[in-house]
């Protein structure tokens, strides 16, 4: 694109972007990007009990909380002005199938409903995976000897792909049927969109939306978040189902089998790391982009702050801005509450 201001008279100073900078109502005269609370969707970790609200250490200001609990805090948010909450559940048992997941009983569903009845405007979002379910801490049904689908031509450790789309079938409707407006399977698995999409219409849920973890990599920014929902691998790690983060174009192409299977919205997670990938996202498809500023993101920025290094806030607002101007319509954040406070302290 040819820009018709650079030519001499740049040379010779008659253009001074400068003029645009001059005071804060100027800057904002010009700003491009703006956040705002109806930005943002809040994860909530969910565990069993009454009246708990158990510190996560690496994620300071995140708790898991019990269902009582997890209302009071998005009830928080929701008068903030953030209009949704992504659900991630800590059950009481695992096993190999992850069945809890699938248990109109388990502690999503129970999350969703008190959520829904208490606060019936709040879009409430399920995870849907199963590495917090399954004993062995993988997003599905594992190939084992003797285990569930069995295949003797796959090594052992294996993530058994259409065994375990069923199973994300089976466990989005009833998260769907509890009350859940959005499902968001987060599981890398080939096909989960479709499967998924399927599963809810022959149920009668085709009004409950599918959101993509489109492009999701195996990245190790998902540390803490591993001890705040108890859910590491037992063994090996997740890049047999996760990205590379080498790569770029191959985000393009999980994204395309995502649109084609029937995704509402598409994610790109990490977010700070992969701006490229949000941005390349954004320029190719016009569904909504969400992007998830990640767990190690967030205790990243802590970290430094404890530290003295930076200024929390000042951070947290940069790199949500920035996660915005490359283009996500929606971020997923644990800052959500402490921005939507600070943007409204910004305005006064
Ligand atoms: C579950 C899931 C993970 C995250 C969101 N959903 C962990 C993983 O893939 O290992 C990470 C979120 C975060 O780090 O904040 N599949």
């Amino acid at each position: 694109m040819s820009n018709p201001t650079l030519t001499r008279t740049t040379l010779n100073l008659t253009v001074r972007p400068r003029r645009l900078r001059r005071s804060e109502a100027l800057r904002r005269m010009v700003r491009e990007t703006v956040l705002q609370p109806a930005d943002f969707v809040y994860p909530l970790f969910v565990r069993p009990g009454r009246d708990i609200r158990q510190p996560i250490h690496s994620m300071p200001g995140q708790y898991q909380l019990s269902v009582d609990q997890a209302v009071e805090e998005a009830r928080a948010a929701f008068e903030l002005g953030v209009p949704a909450v992504i659900l991630f559940g800590i059950p009481a048992e695992k096993d190999a199938t992850g069945s809890e997941n699938y248990d109109p009983e388990g502690i999503v569903p129970r999350a969703i409903r008190a959520i829904k009845d208490a606060l019936p405007e709040m879009v409430v979002i399920s995870d849907m995976c199963f590495c917090e379910y399954t004993d062995h801490g993988h997003c599905g049904i594992i190939n084992r000897p003797g285990g569930p689908h069995f295949n003797p031509y796959l090594p052992e450790g294996y993530l058994l792909n259409d065994a375990t789309l069923e199973l994300l079938g089976r466990a989005s409707v009833v998260h769907a049927q509890a009350g859940a407006d959005i499902i968001a399977p987060s599981g890398m698995i080939d096909g989960m969109v479709g499967a998924i999409r399927t599963a809810l219409d022959e149920d009668g849920l085709n009004h409950v939306a599918v959101m993509s973890y489109a492009a999701k990599y195996a990245s190790a920014f998902y540390g803490p978040f591993r001890e705040a929902a108890e859910s590491p691998p037992q063994f090996g790690d997740r890049s047999q189902y996760q990205m590379d983060p080498a790569n770029r174009r191959e985000a393009l192409k999980e994204v395309a089998l995502d649109v084609v299977e029937g995704a509402d919205y598409l994610m790109v997670k990490p977010a700070l790391p992969y701006l490229d990938i949000i941005s390349d996202v954004r320029g190719r498809y016009d569904l909504p982009v969400a992007a998830y500023q990640v767990s190690g993101e967030y205790a990243m920025l802590h970290a430094a702050a404890r530290n003295g290094w930076t200024d929390l806030r000042r951070t947290a607002l940069e790199s949500l801005t920035a996660i915005k101007r490359a283009g996500a319509d929606l971020i997923l954040t644990y800052f959500a509450k402490d921005a939507a406070r600070w943007l409204e302290d910004n305005r006064e």
